[in-house]
């Protein structure tokens, strides 16, 4: 008897020899003793984050027939798999937390279908193996979800701007979609879908696809993804939404409490698609909205395509953190339309992205502002390198990671965002800015909707720009060594020198608050101008003058939640504790990681023992609030 064996290096030797067993188990148990067929191994997934066999076959289009239940917070359905051609003899979708209740094959007449499920690893899942016939064409995959799932936060209304109506959102990136849909959850099978769902009459329905602008009387929406789209890219939203239409092809679904906020924020997103089309070719989407999800959403954006999904932070009241919106906008080409291969090529994904949105805002407001944000980055990158250098793993600031066995969000760090961006700015140097733009234009076109590892990236980049050109460039070098190359280019702003300046007064006891003129009130620089103020703040200032200038300024009260999180750093390097009913406050009521993470590993590693009881503390309080991915983070340092 053959059976069909996952590729090995996928498993663990235990996991391995158990799901083996499994198999061969129910095999045996069979009334269908077809064979299984055999897998020599040649035909091996190149994804080390997904168990699905999609090289012998995969699914094309998968429909999501779910109904919505928030009192048990459980999502029940079937997913039906249409599936590509094959000659093989069995399926392999990935799973985590699922309860597979059972499959079948068939379309408008099905038939119950013999299916095994792996063993479970705590980072990957399991795998779900499905038998099939070389005739095969549909899977149907009846099945609900569990308390454990990852990809989803369940809100309950005090949670919601509202505070009426409970809320529900997914994030499937990197790999917790398996956590909601059985499906085949690698970046390099992209996909069509649709879906039905029925959720409670009084709330709204958006996803990642084609979307709803008014309620439906009965609860029940439909929905379609035209293009192919890797599964991580699959997201749902419900609760009290209202669409505010901000342009032609442009809107922003959010709470009623929330759309005269947004329609101020994202005046500039039309703009912004106009720019972005202009540089890189057509938008190839057709809409562009944004969902404002609760504060819990654990990132400041995520480019689900045509829908957008945010994080309120971004609602500064100034546009002063609109530039991720031209992120996740950019996303619309790096990413969704050319995606990265694997994990590991994760920076194709967020080096583009950080390059092209800091190209978006130079164009729709200008070169200087567009400067202050990438020194700002340049700022976090500068940080990122030395904890990584002092890491468990300081072979993480290569450009390609080796992610196998590793949980996927290790890689998101400024490496891949700022590293990359850097290193793409640096080529723009070397070309100049018209042939790189040409160049740019031709990739996204050439490799749209397709994945890309970063090897075929190199090739091509080679062939079309290096070679053609006759230009010596050091590609290697920035993308597998660790640190930053010599030849990064460095930007500089007046602006942020002179808060370096102010900073460095306050360093040396002076009080700038004498300073007529020069700094008074919040009021008087923009957002990212006070951050670089408060990170060139001595680490060891003493309390005093930290609350003297909070006194002043009202940064931890009035700052907006980009400036109170590098005061909040600050406050926890340099042992201000007098402002924790604020960073209390800030702390429990948002999500979003980055934001968090900072904190709370400042607090941890000051070695002030009120200062550690104090994020505990306030890690219990918050936790149950954050969505799986912050609570994550946080609690491998401080449960
Ligand atoms: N795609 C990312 C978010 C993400 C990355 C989710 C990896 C899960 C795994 C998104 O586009 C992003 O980068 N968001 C940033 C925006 C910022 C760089 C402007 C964020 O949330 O901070
Ligand atoms: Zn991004």
């Amino acid at each position: 008897m053959f059976v069909y064996l996952p590729p090995l290096f996928l498993l663990t030797m235990r996991t391995f020899v158990l799901l083996t067993l499994t198999i061969l188990f129910s095999i045996a148990c069979s009334s269908n003793k077809d064979q299984i067929e055999a897998n020599d191994g040649t035909h091996s997934l190149s994804d080390p984050h997904s168990y699905a066999n999609a090289q012998d076959v995969r699914t094309e289009h998968v429909h999501l027939d779910l109904d919505i239940n928030f009192k048990n917070k459980i999502i029940y359905g079937v997913a039906r798999h249409q599936i590509s051609e094959h000659s093989v003899d069995s399926i392999i979708f990935d799973i985590k937390n699922l309860e597979i209740k059972k499959v079948t094959t068939g379309k408008d007449n099905e038939h119950e279908t013999t299916f095994t499920i792996g063993k479970m690893d705590s980072l990957l899942g399991q795998p779900l193996l499905v038998k099939i016939n070389p005739d095969t064409k549909y899977v149907n995959i009846y099945y609900q979800t569990t308390k454990d799932a990852e990809a989803l936060d369940w809100l309950p209304p005090e949670l919601t701007s509202g505070k009426k109506n409970p809320f529900l959102y997914t994030q499937g990136q990197a790999i917790l979609t398996r956590s909601w849909i059985p499906l085949q959850d690698t970046p390099q099978n992209r996909i069509t879908y649709s879906a039905d769902i029925q959720i409670p009459k009084r709330l709204m329905a958006v996803m990642s696809a084609s979307n709803p602008s008014e309620r439906s009387e009965d609860g029940k929406y439909h929905f379609e993804m035209n293009q192919k789209i890797p599964s991580y890219l699959i997201a749902l939203a419900v609760g009290d939404l209202q669409y505010t239409k901000l342009g032609n092809n442009c809107g922003v679904y959010s709470e009623p409490e929330l759309a005269e906020a947004c329609k101020s924020e994202f005046e500039d997103i039309s703009e912004m698609m106009r720019t972005a089309e202009e540089m890189y070719g057509k938008y190839q989407w057709d809409q562009y909205d944004i969902v404002i999800l609760p504060y819990s959403f654990p990132f400041g954006g995520m480019e689900n395509p045509r829908l957008t999904f945010a994080n309120p932070t971004i609602l500064a009241g100034d546009k002063s953190l609109v530039s991720v919106i031209a992120h996740e906008l950019a996303h619309s080409w790096s990413g969704n339309l050319v995606t990265n291969a694997t994990w590991n090529d994760f920076w194709l994904n967020e080096g583009f992205t950080v390059y092209f949105e800091n190209r978006i805002m130079e164009e729709v407001y200008n070169k200087e502002i567009a400067d202050i944000l990438a020194i700002i980055e340049y700022q976090d990158l500068e940080t990122a390198l030395v904890d990584i250098e002092e890491s468990l793993h300081p072979e993480d600031s290569r450009l390609k990671l080796e992610l196998n066995y590793r949980n996927p969000d290790e890689g998101m760090t400024d490496i891949a965002y700022v590293k990359g961006a850097f290193f793409l700015r640096t080529l723009e140097k070397a070309v100049g800015r018209e042939r790189f733009d040409q160049f740019l234009s031709e990739y996204f076109e050439h490799y749209a909707f397709q994945t890309i590892s970063t090897e075929e990236f190199i090739q091509y980049l080679n062939d079309e720009l290096l070679d053609k050109d006759g230009i010596e460039f050091n590609v290697n070098e920035w993308i597998y060594q660790p640190g930053l190359p010599s030849n990064c280019v460095t930007i500089s702003s007046d602006r942020l020198d002179n808060m370096i300046d102010l900073a460095n007064q306050v360093n040396e006891g002076n009080d700038i608050s004498t300073q007529k003129n020069r700094a008074a009130k919040l009021d008087d620089f923009i957002t990212q101008e006070w951050q670089t103020f408060i990170r060139a703040l001595r680490d060891d200032l003493p309390v005093e003058a930290m609350t003297k200038l909070d006194d002043q300024f009202g940064f931890s009260t009035k700052g907006n939640p980009a400036i109170q999180s590098d005061w909040f750093i600050k406050c926890a390097k340099t042992g201000t504790l007098s402002c924790r009913d604020e960073m209390e406050a800030y702390l429990i009521k948002i999500g979003r990681r980055w934001y968090i993470e900072s904190i709370y590993r400042a607090l941890a590693d000051s070695g002030n023992p009120e200062a550690i009881e104090f994020a505990k503390s306030t890690f219990r309080k918050a936790k149950d609030g954050y969505h799986f991915v912050s609570r994550s983070t946080m609690q491998e340092f401080l449960d």
